[in-house]
């Protein structure tokens, strides 16, 4: 298989952060150059400890692993631990990391990375908070036109908020970087919560998960049991969303997902939508198309390609 993605994941694990993380490096068309923290679901002494517990878990401690922004922009912090649990990775038993965290802020390496890389060549998987990406931009604007894409979940627009009403958490955590971001005239993918509350962790494919009798399949299984009781209560459905895969799943098979180009903008100053994504899906605007946003997906071809691709780790 060629290698068709370099990409850097900027993250706040997260149980649903870290299945994302598992399925890149489960993925031979893939080359993770580091991964971001960022702070989001807990606090970011947590999330960069949970990066690094996942890369261990999938036999990965050579990977890199930088720590960021410790709040957002503006706001307060905001976090999760009501669905994620006090670690951010409650569930499985997972051991303290050994391999260290690079004392390179996270910012200082997404920006040296890509005036390093080639024009075009990195793909950057936002699955938290946007501070991160949003004050590499701010800091060098010449990093913009060098970005080829950044896929990223967050938002929800027929399917309203997950943390307000109108708000999906990544987003609502941080609006003014997640303002910045969609200004900033890089190609974006958006994978919004009208995606993601189709691809639910049903008691069927968990059990595909445990089944498949490895380390990171049982761990997998024990993340999910966790992060699904949640929203299982919330939604009355069988299994939670599983948010974060849909990106990079999107980088294997982009044919599981449908949406269309639309103006996307971000509401920063009414306490009532804070952090709304108001998408222009009818084109009622002349406003530009700043994203492609996602709308449907292919839930078990999703599954399938999940399943598949994590029987190769340990
Ligand atoms: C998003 O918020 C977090 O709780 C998840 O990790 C996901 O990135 C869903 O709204
Ligand atoms: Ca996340």
């Amino acid at each position: 298989m060629t290698l068709n993605h370099k990409i850097v994941i900027d993250t706040d694990p997260g149980q649903d952060d870290a299945v994302a993380i598992l399925l890149a490096l489960a993925s031979p068309e893939i080359e993770v150059l580091g991964i971001t923290a960022v702070a989001g679901n807990v606090p970011l002494a947590l999330t960069e400890t949970n990066a690094r517990k996942i890369c261990e878990l999938a036999g990965r401690g050579d990977l890199k692993v930088f720590a960021g922004a410790q709040r957002p922009l503006v706001r307060p912090l905001v976090t999760a631990e009501y669905v994620h649990g006090k670690t951010g990775l409650d569930g499985p038993e997972l051991p303290e990391p050994s391999m260290p965290l690079q004392t390179t802020h996270a910012v200082d390496f997404l920006i040296e990375t890509l005036m390093r890389e080639d024009v075009g060549s990195i793909t950057i998987c936002a699955l938290g908070p946007l501070t991160n990406i949003a004050l590499a931009l701010i800091r060098e604007p010449d990093i913009a036109p060098r970005i080829r894409q950044i896929v990223l979940m967050g938002g929800g627009f027929f399917e309203g908020g997950n943390v307000t009403p109108a708000a999906e958490f990544n987003i609502y955590v941080d609006p003014h970087a997640a303002k910045a971001v969609y200004e900033a005239g890089v190609p974006i993918v958006m994978m919004p919560l009208d995606v993601t509350h189709k691809v639910l962790t049903t008691a069927k494919r968990v059990e595909a998960f445990r089944a498949l009798g490895t380390k990171t399949g049982s761990a997998t299984a024990a993340l999910l049991d966790f992060f699904e009781r949640f929203d299982e209560e919330k939604y009355g459905t069988d299994g939670g969303p599983l948010h974060d895969p849909c990106v990079v799943a999107y980088l294997l098979k982009p044919d599981l997902f449908d949406g269309r180009e639309c103006n996307v903008e971000v509401e920063t100053m009414s306490e009532l939508t804070m952090g709304m994504t108001v998408i222009d899906w009818w084109g009622v605007t002349d406003r530009p198309r700043n994203a492609l946003v996602m709308r449907t997906v292919d839930h078990d071809g999703f599954f399938e390609l999940l399943t598949e691709r994590l029987a190769v780790l340990p």
